[in-house]
């Protein structure tokens, strides 16, 4: 029996000593140069000196042993060492963690100093990545003195918390690295904003990035995916008087490791790292679309990624500038139709699934039922919104937000369930639910259609009727682009008042007029025909394209025309027609050479090359072919009708769409059959181009 004991002892002691490298005792120290490091229990992480990416910089930090280039915490970050002489240790006269140069003197520490001779400070590096220091001889040798845990740098491990405690006054938030090879504090934060309910705020400077929308209580109402995925990861959001918290733990029996990292190009990357896999890969990252960018929309507008355009007002806005509106983007945002006053009788409607707007100017109340959210919304004067705050079942609370509504997007999927209600005037909701449900009768009841077009051209007559009126409205909506306006009286009298005489050509979207202005300048105007919805799209786009391109080869826009729903764009006059009308004729295509044909080749290329790579825009025209390159008296060829072309961002470079546009015969096959198009679907038209140029033949 008591050998065993003895043996079992003996065993014990051994075991110590080779598993104590996670612990770091005050006669010991970590010296770059010896190589010594801190290896935690279970061997995932460890701690010591590194150089990051081509720095020459020693700093301490600690990383994943499986991946050592992942550095997870540094501790001196804005105060690197020279040379290979850094060392570690316990200080005995302040039981402090320091960092100590070649010179011995301190430059960093843990700033935890406390008295205290008969303390026998330790520390060590947890499986969770976690440096700790505590005192051994406390009754509570399981509370830490100080944790890493607690100064963050880029990185946040599960079970760290981000946020706020009033206990310790700490405030915990991720500050990206400067770069690659830089771990200094660079210009990105991502903390817990917490003005009565948390929400994370990615930012540069003060300038918000990204917000991830406040806590409903299951989500964090601009982010979907943290509660769809809930059996890899959970989340944790913790809110009292002595602390406001964000935690990640990984749920039971998870098969990998995860982090979430800010990184130095200002992205949020949740990376995850499966058993026994040497690589990361990232699960997701924000901001990630266009509606995650904060105010993407302006004040008052509604992002939604599905969206044609992305941007929208919220119901009862219009846009601040109407130009801008329908032209450009909405930076300028949105106005209330009516300013809310306290005369009016008000009510609310409802937008479902929705990000919440941002805390500027609000108020919350947690005991509030929705109705009495409600009544309190309606009783408030500048009350413009209110929603629930805790979504809940069984509960409720009340939201409520003055003046603008900041970053408000909408998801398209089932079960985002959290709601937001705005206050409009009685009469604005009665219009509005008129307008839905013409919308629906538009759909079944073709009648309703061909009604309201005569509406819409009785509109126009009126327009046409009362120029002098309209010449005031089109000078105030002329706001944000360079692009001249024409007044409809000035286009009506260059076109002979739309003479069917001055028609060059009908294109799809409406007939194009020959005009001469008073000035002696030669134009072409298209005019966009009001029968279809869809032009009045393609039209904006057309102009919100064109208005920023200038090339040679591209046809130049000189000007629109916006008036009432009158849509016109005026072009430069190009003499010489369309390509079509001179090669598929076999004694017209005599009059040009082949000098004149390869000339004009190069000059479509050219063009081609300037949309797709040359241009600040990259745009897929989608509908290359002889009669949209126009040509002008020197036989210079020059790419129009931008009415379909569509504009690739970022790093884009195929999409997909279920609206094939086009012209057959020059559209790719995987563009015609299965929608997908790329800068490749332009080439594929300019190749069949290129094959009728020299054949003369029509494909
Ligand atoms: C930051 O994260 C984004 C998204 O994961 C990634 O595309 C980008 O390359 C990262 N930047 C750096 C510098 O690692
Ligand atoms: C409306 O609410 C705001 C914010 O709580 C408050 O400052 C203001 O006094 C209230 N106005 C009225 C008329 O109750």
């Amino acid at each position: 029996m008591e050998i065993r004991y003895l043996f079992f002892f003996f065993f014990y002691a051994v075991m110590k000593i080779c598993f104590a490298t996670n612990t770091l005792t005050s006669y010991q120290s970590i010296i770059d140069h010896d190589n010594t490091t801190l290896s935690s229990s279970e061997n995932i992480f460890e701690l010591g000196f590194f150089s990051p990416g081509d720095s020459k910089y020693r700093y301490l930090g600690i990383w994943y042993k499986r991946t050592p280039d992942v550095i997870v915490w540094v501790a001196n970050r804005n105060n690197p060492l020279a040379d290979y002489f850094g060392e570690l240790r316990i200080s005995n006269k302040s039981n402090q963690l320091v960092l100590l140069n070649s010179s011995k003197i301190i430059i960093w520490s843990s700033n935890s100093w406390s008295e205290g001779t008969e303390k026998n400070i330790v520390a060590q590096l947890l499986d969770s990545g976690n440096l700790v220091l505590k005192d051994m001889n406390s009754m509570n040798s399981e509370q830490y003195l100080w944790q890493s845990f607690d100064f963050p740098t880029d990185t946040q491990l599960p079970g760290m918390k981000l946020g706020w405690d009033s206990k310790s006054g700490l405030n915990r938030y991720l500050t990206s690295w400067k770069s690659a090879d830089n771990p200094s504090e660079g210009g990105f934060t991502y903390r817990m904003a917490t003005y009565g309910i948390p929400q994370g705020v990615l930012a540069e400077g003060s300038i918000i990035k990204f917000r991830t929308g406040e806590w409903n209580g299951v989500r964090f109402s601009g982010v979907q995916l943290l509660t769809s995925n809930n059996n890899t990861l959970n989340f944790t959001v913790s809110i009292n008087e002595n602390e406001s918290y964000y935690l990640c733990e990984p749920a039971a029996n998870l098969r990998f490791t995860a982090r979430l990292t800010l990184n130095h190009s200002g992205i949020l990357e949740r990376l995850v790292l499966e058993d026994r896999s040497t690589q990361w890969s990232i699960m997701y990252s924000r901001p990630y679309e266009p509606c995650d960018t904060y105010g993407y929309c302006g004040v008052n507008g509604i992002c939604k990624i599905n969206g044609d355009p992305i941007c929208d007002c919220l119901e009862g806005f219009t846009p601040r500038s109407q130009r801008c509106w329908d032209v450009l983007n909405l930076s300028k945002g949105c106005k209330r139709k009516t300013p809310l006053n306290c005369q009016t009788k008000y009510g609310f409607v409802k937008v479902a699934g929705v990000k919440l707007p941002n805390l500027l100017n609000f108020r919350l109340d947690k005991n509030m039922s929705l109705e009495e959210c409600e009544l309190s919304c309606l009783k408030n004067c500048s009350c413009s919104a209110y929603a629930r705050s805790d979504i809940r079942h069984g509960r409720s609370g009340c939201l409520m937000w003055f003046d603008n509504l900041i970053d408000v997007r909408v998801f398209s999927v089932k079960g985002s369930d959290q709601d937001l209600y705005i206050k409009l005037s009685a009469s604005e909701i009665k219009s509005t639910r008129v307008a839905k449900r013409r919308k629906t009768l538009k759909v079944i009841v073709i009648g309703s259609v061909i009604t309201s077009l005569c509406v819409l051209a009785l509109v126009l007559w009126c327009i046409i009727q009362r120029p002098r009126k309209l010449k005031v409205r089109a000078q105030r909506i002329d706001e944000c682009i360079k692009l001249p306006l024409f007044d409809l009286a000035e286009i009506s009298a260059a076109t002979n008042n739309f003479s069917p005489e001055n028609i060059l050509g009908v294109g799809g979207f409406g007939p194009v007029y020959k005009g001469n202005l008073s000035t002696g300048l030669e134009i072409a105007v298209k005019r966009l025909s009001k029968e279809s919805q869809q032009g009045a799209k393609e039209f904006k786009n057309e102009v919100d394209l064109i208005a920023k391109l200038q090339h040679k080869n591209l046809v130049a826009l000189l000007g629109c025309c916006i008036q009432g729903d009158d849509r016109m764009l005026i072009y430069e006059y190009l003499p010489n027609k369309s390509l079509d009308y001179f090669i598929f004729e076999r004694q017209k295509s005599s009059w040009i050479s082949w000098e004149n044909s390869f000339d004009i080749v190069i000059g479509i290329a050219k063009g081609l090359m300037y949309l797709h790579h040359d241009s600040k825009l990259q745009i897929i025209h989608r509908d290359l072919k002889a009669g949209n390159i126009l040509l002008d008296s020197n036989m210079t060829p020059k790419i129009s009708d931008f009415g379909l072309a569509r504009i690739f961002e970022g790093d884009e470079r195929e999409t997909t769409t279920r609206r094939v546009v086009g012209t057959y015969g020059y559209m790719s096959p995987e563009y015609a059959v299965d929608g997908i198009f790329s800068v490749k679907s332009d080439v594929f038209s300019f190749g069949v181009l290129l094959l009728e140029i020299v054949s003369g033949e029509k494909n």
